[in-house]
């Protein structure tokens, strides 16, 4: 029988350097075979994440920030915290790393169908929301209009800076710092700030947010003035994990389990469950 605990071995294909503390992997499982089984041509649902590790240390949630379609690699986005985190910050190009995954359900991509979309992340948020983009350029005529908001303390805090330029000609973007720097010529202020430029129509709009933690704890303030409905505002949470399918209750919370109900969980149930 299958342990449904242990890893692929995934190598290291190419480590890029986002931030002092970030740092980007493409991996590629060992033997080239893809990650998941594909539905409808997807690789993984964006908003889902993987559990890497590096043997000795352990392992640890994150999101998945490739495009879905991806048939050859996937791509982690990874703060420097910890242990894990520490260990793979010392890793490069050539070793390897473990992994299992993809887990938990991901953004609703058909209810998302037809709306116009407003996606909202800041610091290091932004890996399962860029996914997210990816998936919603490769089937752009599905969408309405589509708005990024993403926020930094500090402009060298803002992630995937190249690819953020790239997609700036499909979809409508905007990026803040929360004070004015020299030669930063996006805007200054909280993403809440910028939220209120964006025209809305409540009722043909859903909202994708992902992290970080302050931004997670005012969610209302940053959503009520909007006008959308609870059901259509839909969050990545964060919650310490171990087993990633729901066996070892770490993730736990009301009467949600963070790794197999979500991480993806819409506001009428963060509502309801979370302690
Ligand atoms: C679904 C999901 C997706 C994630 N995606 C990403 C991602 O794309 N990129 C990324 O860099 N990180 C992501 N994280 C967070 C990442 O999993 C943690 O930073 C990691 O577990 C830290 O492991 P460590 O051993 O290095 O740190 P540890 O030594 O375990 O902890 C170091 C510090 O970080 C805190 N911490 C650890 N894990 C969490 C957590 N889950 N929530 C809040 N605080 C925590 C600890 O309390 C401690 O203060 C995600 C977490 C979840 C649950
Ligand atoms: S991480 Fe084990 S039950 Fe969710």
């Amino acid at each position: 029988m299958k342990n449904i605990y242990e890893p692929v071995t995934a190598e290291i294909v190419k480590v890029e350097r986002q931030s002092k503390d970030v740092l980007l992997f493409r991996l590629r499982s060992k033997g080239g075979v893809p990650f998941g089984t594909p539905k409808r041509g997807m690789h993984f649902t964006p908003g889902q994440f993987m559990l890497a590790g590096v043997w000795g240390y352990g392992e640890a949630p994150f999101g998945i920030a490739s495009d879905p379609y991806e048939t050859e690699y996937i791509e982690l986005v990874v703060r420097r915290v910890g242990d894990v985190t520490g260990a793979m910050h010392l890793l490069e190009k050539g070793d390897t790393m473990t992994l299992r995954g993809p887990y938990g359900n991901g953004y609703p991509l058909e209810f998302f169908k037809g709306s116009d979309v407003i996606l909202i992340t800041g610091g290091s948020g932004i890996p399962p929301i860029a996914s997210l983009i990816r998936y919603i350029i490769h089937n752009r005529k599905d969408f309405g209009m589509v708005h990024l908001v993403y926020g930094a303390k500090t402009s060298a805090g803002l992630l995937m800076k190249r690819e953020i330029s790239k997609w700036k000609r499909k979809i409508d973007v905007t990026l803040t710092v929360d004070g004015p720097e020299c030669d930063w010529k996006g805007k200054c202020g909280f993403v809440s700030d910028c939220l209120t430029d964006i025209k809305v129509n409540p009722a043909n709009t859903v909202v994708a947010m992902c992290g970080p933690g302050p931004m997670v704890d005012s969610i209302e303030q940053l959503v009520n003035p909007m006008g959308i409905s609870d059901r259509k505002i839909f969050i990545s949470m964060e919650r310490r994990m171990q087993c990633g399918v729901g066996r070892c209750q770490h993730c736990v919370t009301g009467r949600k389990y963070v790794c197999t109900d979500g991480p993806v969980f819409n506001l009428d149930e963060i509502d309801r469950n979370w302690d």
